[in-house]
């Protein structure tokens, strides 16, 4: 038997003043207008020795190989009708490089808000640039949008204070670039957070950028771990970005932040498009690449074993930029990524959820945070469990057939994340344990075999909630009911699972809290 829908309705007691995103998966989206998407995950060819110093003449030859591949996949997505493409982070130049190992890889890349300048047709107008004028011509060639990865390098002025002028009296960003469908050079955005990248800085000023496409409007542009923070990730969105480029070269790391669960979860809670490039590596745990809407996901995530290749993802999808000629615009729709108000969504908790007696809780560390859990010891049930005032609330009943050995915990945390970054969360998980060991629970498991119907919830801090659900050997469910009320409360209603739950999640970021 099934959690009944009289249960479900009894039990399902909230205030609903809007809905993240309302018959998912069910209806059309309400837009008439579609384009033609495509990522490609990238079986990057690293250089042999990123620590060496590299002539700019090794360093071509090197990206040239990268590039050939580029070739080749501008040419499939055309095939297939793309009209933008968007290539991984650090997909032309790999890893592990330092400071002074990877100036044979920079290009001193003009910006486009000061001069115009298109590198195929154009190309003696700036000095070594040879890798700007290949993918420039590729657009061109090809006819499509294009979004690649690189490193900029941008002298500065030493003697000026106060300065953010390194010494050697440049800077060097991790960067993205976008050629128009002539190969114009429309955007540059220069990575804002770093995640240990020893050879870039953190630009002087954060930068929001955005490009505009006569297909689907607004594009904003963002880069791998930038899609934790607030800067410039959550100020696109409250621009009305509503469609992000996402080049990264994200490791995966379960329950939390696999890189198709994250990526879904995104697109999801901020109701936008995400168009996502991995980089495809085995040693780097890297794979997991998609284009999501808020209605649907085309994704890829190798499994364990499958050759270490490329893929390329198209998809047609809808245009969500509300400014885009002819298209109305909702006065509603920017009040739900309003910056939160401390009065309105940090208040204490005082729900149902939380008079309940708890279960024995236990404390296990998942991905260096100490969640207090609570195990689903029933077949069927309904649990509690609190970190500190924040509190998680689950009604659960696992489905036969499945081992019924398989241990799941539902587990709670607030607080900041301070291990490999900096960052405030509210986390409601709803984990199948690696082993049989409570001790087990929080670690990295990638299969499962116990179906579940399950209602998540949480009363939240944030207005920033993002929810997943993933299923035996990574693949992604489209959660059948979302919802957030006035209060902060978000419930994530599942079930007709097509396989054994891994891991469902709430994953709140309390951006307002990053600095204290
Ligand atoms: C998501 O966006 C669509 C328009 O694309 C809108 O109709 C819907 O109300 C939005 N959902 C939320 C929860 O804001
Ligand atoms: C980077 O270089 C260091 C030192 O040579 C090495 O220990 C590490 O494994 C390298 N990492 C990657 C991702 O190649
Ligand atoms: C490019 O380099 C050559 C040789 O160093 C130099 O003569 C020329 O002025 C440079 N062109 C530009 C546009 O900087
Ligand atoms: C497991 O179930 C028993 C009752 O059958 C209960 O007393 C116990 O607290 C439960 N354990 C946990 C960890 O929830």
């Amino acid at each position: 038997m099934s959690l009944g829908e009289e249960t479900m309705l009894l039990l399902f007691v909230v205030v609903v003043s809007f809905s993240l995103a309302s018959s998912v998966g069910q209806t059309e989206p309400v837009e008439d207008s579609w384009y033609v998407a495509a990522v490609y995950e990238h079986n990057v060819i690293l250089s042999p020795e990123p620590r060496g110093p590299s002539s700019r003449a090794a360093a071509l030859r090197h990206m040239q190989s990268n590039l050939d591949i580029y070739e080749q996949q501008a040419a499939r997505a055309a095939l297939q009708g793309a009209q933008i493409l968007v290539f991984p982070e650090d997909g032309l130049h790999g890893f592990n490089f330092s400071r002074s190992s990877i100036s044979g890889y920079l290009e001193t890349i003009p910006d486009p808000q000061q001069e115009s300048w298109n590198p195929c047709t154009e190309p003696g107008k700036h000095n070594n640039t040879e890798v700007l004028q290949r993918l420039s011509c590729m657009a061109r060639r090809h006819g499509l949008y294009l979004v690649a990865n690189m490193a900029d390098l941008q002298p500065c002025p030493l003697n000026t204070a106060p300065s953010s002028c390194p010494s050697d009296g440049r800077w060097q960003f991790n960067t993205n670039v976008v050629f128009r469908s002539d190969g114009q050079l429309v955007a540059r955005y220069h990575k804002q957070n770093l995640y240990f990248e020893e050879a870039f800085d953190t630009p002087p000023q954060p930068e929001i950028i955005t490009f505009d496409t006569p297909f689907a409007g607004r594009f904003g542009l963002i880069i791998c771990f930038d899609i934790l923070f607030h800067t410039p990730t959550v100020t696109l969105l409250q621009k009305r970005v509503r469609q992000l480029i996402f080049p990264t070269a994200w490791m995966n790391q379960l329950p939390l932040l696999d890189a198709i669960q994250f990526q879904r979860a995104f697109s999801l809670g901020a109701n936008i498009t995400l168009l996502a490039a991995n980089i495809r590596s085995d040693r780097l745990i890297m794979t997991g690449s998609g284009i999501y809407t808020p209605t649907s996901a085309t994704y890829h995530h190798a499994q364990k074993g499958d050759p270490e290749e490329g893929r390329l993802l198209v998809a047609r999808v809808p245009v969500l930029d509300p400014l885009w000629v002819g298209q109305s615009v909702p006065m509603e729709e920017g009040a739900v990524w309003e910056e939160c108000h401390k009065e309105s969504c940090s208040a204490p908790p005082e729900t149902v959820s939380s008079a309940l007696p708890s279960s024995a809780t236990f404390v296990s560390s998942m991905m260096y945070d100490s969640f207090t859990f609570v195990l689903l010891n029933e077949t069927e049930g309904v649990l509690n469990v609190c970190d500190g005032t924040f509190c998680c609330h689950l009604q659960y009943q696992r489905l036969p057939p499945g081992d019924s050995t398989e241990l799941y915990a539902l587990g709670a945390f607030a607080g900041t994340h301070t291990v490999n970054g900096r960052y405030a969360l509210q986390v409601c998980a709803l984990v199948r344990c690696a082993g049989l060991e409570v001790s087990s629970c929080g670690q990295e498991v990638e299969e499962a075999t116990s179906k579940m119907d399950f209602l998540l919830e949480g009363t939240f801090g944030t207005r920033y909630v993002y929810p997943s659900v993933l299923v035996n050997k990574l693949v992604l469910e489209q959660p059948e009911r979302l919802e957030t009320a006035a209060d902060g409360r978000v419930t994530m209603k599942h079930s007709t699972m097509t396989d054994g739950l891994v891991t469902a999640v709430l994953y709140g970021r309390m951006y307002h809290l990053d600095n204290e």
